[in-house]
């Protein structure tokens, strides 16, 4: 018995904004954004909202599964930007798809959400609780960015992206190989946004509205050292060593980290597909967004070998060995 993944879904906001549309409204430019990240435009949500991106790569996905929404018995959201509080993402695209059959609910480990989702469903799957899980990492980052703040508005963008992973009775040595997950919340600070402020009749923290801040940084080095040392375990645990990895589908924060990445595992770049130039970083939909990319673009055959790796703020970092 193995779980393997048989679909994979995206959908970005309609608004397309570049390095030089961004340095009509604040100081910066085309060649300190690209330079430095390797971002040259990204997607901002205007009238879309994350739970109908979300649902939007989740029917996308479930398409490629061949599968209905009826079909669906799990769905978990990664995200760190649902549009309401309550009700979750999760529940918000059951809703929307009619999946009636499913249980739904989000979790926030931030740019490792994805990650973290499919280990779960890869559990619940494995141990026979469900069939036929759907994991999605949404997010709408423009909400949360200070659009004052040139460190910080430039990097992020919005979007979804979903995967319907399943337990296949057949194949015992396809599909999800190995994972591993961490987290150190020690180091949280470095990559952090407030919630709204405490107001109650007890107490009133007054009404400004928090804003993502960040230790560019302290990230950056954290990122370019756990993630391969992330990556190797899960390489370990799948039982294969790097050479034999044919893709390695990263994050997409930042260009410069996936080279150090690359470099540090002494991987050539051509196995390291990258997306940001178009999206920006969209934290929980980063990676299933490229592997939608990725996959749609005949670039993933049948039995390739595939490294999916997420890093990002808690501080979170999760990888997984992947045979398609
Ligand atoms: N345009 C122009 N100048 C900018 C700018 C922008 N968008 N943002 C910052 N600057 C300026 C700063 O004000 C500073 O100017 P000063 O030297 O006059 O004070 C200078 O550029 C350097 O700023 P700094 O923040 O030290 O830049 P950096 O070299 O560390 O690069 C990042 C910033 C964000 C690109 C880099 O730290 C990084 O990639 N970190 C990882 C972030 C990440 O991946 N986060 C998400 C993880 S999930």
């Amino acid at each position: 018995m193995s779980v393997r993944m048989i679909g994979t879904g995206s959908a970005v906001p309609k608004l397309r904004v570049t390095n030089e549309d961004l340095s009509r409204i604040i100081d910066t430019s085309d060649e300190w954004i690209y330079s430095r990240t390797g971002i040259r435009a990204r997607h901002i949500a205007v009238e879309e909202t994350t739970a109908q991106l979300a649902a939007d790569a989740a029917e996308a996905a479930l398409s490629m599964a061949q599968l209905a929404a009826e079909d669906i018995d799990l769905m978990i959201g990664a995200t760190a930007t649902p549009d309401r509080l309550l009700p979750g993402l999760a529940c918000e695209v059951q809703r929307i798809l009619g999946a009636t059959r499913a249980v739904a609910f989000d979790i926030n480990a931030a740019c490792s959400g994805f990650l973290f989702g499919l280990n779960i469903a890869d559990a619940y799957l494995r141990s026979g609780v469900y069939q036929n899980a759907l994991v999605i990492g949404a997010e709408t980052l423009s909400r949360l960015t200070d659009w004052t703040d040139r460190g910080t508005c430039v990097l992020f963008g919005d979007g979804a992206g979903a995967a319907v992973v399943a337990v296949d009775g057949a194949e015992e040595t396809r599909g999800i190989l190995g994972m591993v997950q961490g987290s150190d919340g020690g180091r949280g600070m470095v990559l952090s946004c407030a919630n709204r402020p405490l107001n109650n009749p007890y107490v009133n923290h007054g009404n400004e509205i928090p804003y993502v801040h960040m230790n560019g940084q302290e990230v950056y080095k954290f990122a370019v050292k756990t993630v391969p040392a992330a990556i190797m375990q899960a390489v370990e645990k799948a039982r294969l060593s790097v050479d034999e990895i044919d893709l390695f589908l990263l994050h997409q924060a930042n260009y410069r980290i996936i080279e150090a990445v690359a470099k540090r595992l002494g991987q050539p770049m051509e196995k390291f597909p990258t997306n940001m130039q178009e999206h920006g970083n969209i934290s929980a939909a980063s990676v299933p967004i490229l592997l939608d990319e990725v996959k749609r673009s005949g670039r993933i055959k049948d039995g390739d070998k595939i490294v999916l790796a997420g890093f990002g703020a808690g501080l979170t970092w999760g990888a997984a060995v992947l045979e398609w």
